[in-house]
């Protein structure tokens, strides 16, 4: 199981005061030292909190895998084409909302989708979907020839132990083994942290998570390197 580092939102505290610190490159290398195998921004149409500036930077120093989060805009296209992520991921985008709030409805999208994902695998981009963990979506990724899917933790994340999450993993579970046999790469996030990480950890269909918001927290305590290596250590047992 592979940890992808979501670093966004070291960027939201520079945002917070404008300032150039801290700086999400310096914090996307400390946490491919510190064992991630990717790194993951999100450039919102806002730009709230990953601007330009940090894509292009990090598209050059990024020695794992750069992992683009963005809507399925025609500004973020040329973006895209541009900079060429290794992966770029589809998510929705809803300016009011604090975080992604669900996955991509692909199923109504899908013409528009169809498109949008040829042009990016034609410059040489892998396109993963952020789905919700619902077998109608998850097949529609597969029609669309999407490379890989990111099923959406968060409801899962967001429950307490108990019946009601425990039928949240079982979603997870029944769309990642869907995926898989549908030939998809799968992978997970959203919401996920060092206490809900290790039942999504023994799904073994899944292959790598990616985790932004605890880390940066835990981080903003015990520093970077130290809070990608404890989460790195749940992902390995
Ligand atoms: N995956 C996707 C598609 C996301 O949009 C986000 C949040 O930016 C994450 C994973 C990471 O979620 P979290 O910050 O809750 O770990």
């Amino acid at each position: 199981m592979r940890l992808a580092v979501n670093v966004d939102h070291f960027a939201t505290l520079r945002q917070a005061r404008l300032s150039d610190e801290p700086d999400p490159v310096l914090v996307a290398l400390l946490a491919e030292q510190a064992g991630a195998e990717g790194i993951v921004i999100h450039l919102r149409g806002d730009r709230r909190h990953i601007q330009e500036r940090d894509l292009r930077l990090l598209r050059q120093v990024v020695k794992t895998k750069l992992n683009l989060e963005m809507a399925a805009t025609e500004e973020m296209k040329k973006i895209a084409l541009q900079i060429k992520p290794d992966v770029v991921s589809l998510v929705p985008e809803r300016r009011e909302e604090l975080t992604t709030e669900g996955g991509l409805n692909v199923v109504a999208g899908r013409k528009h989708l169809a498109s949008f994902i040829r042009t990016l695998q034609k410059a040489g981009i892998k396109v993963s979907i952020f789905v919700d963990p619902d077998l109608k979506q998850v097949k529609t990724c597969g029609e669309l020839g999407a490379d890989l899917i990111e099923i959406n933790t968060g409801k899962y994340a967001e429950l307490k132990p108990g019946p009601q999450q425990e039928k949240a993993l079982q979603q997870v579970k029944k769309a990642a083994a869907f995926g898989k046999k549908l030939g998809l790469e799968v992978h997970a996030g959203h919401g996920l942290d060092y206490r809900n990480v290790q039942a999504i950890v023994a799904i073994p269909e899944i292959s790598e998570l990616s985790i932004g918001f605890s880390i940066v927290a835990r981080a903003a305590v015990v520093g970077v390197v130290q809070a990608v290596r404890e989460m790195n250590a749940l992902l390995l047992l």
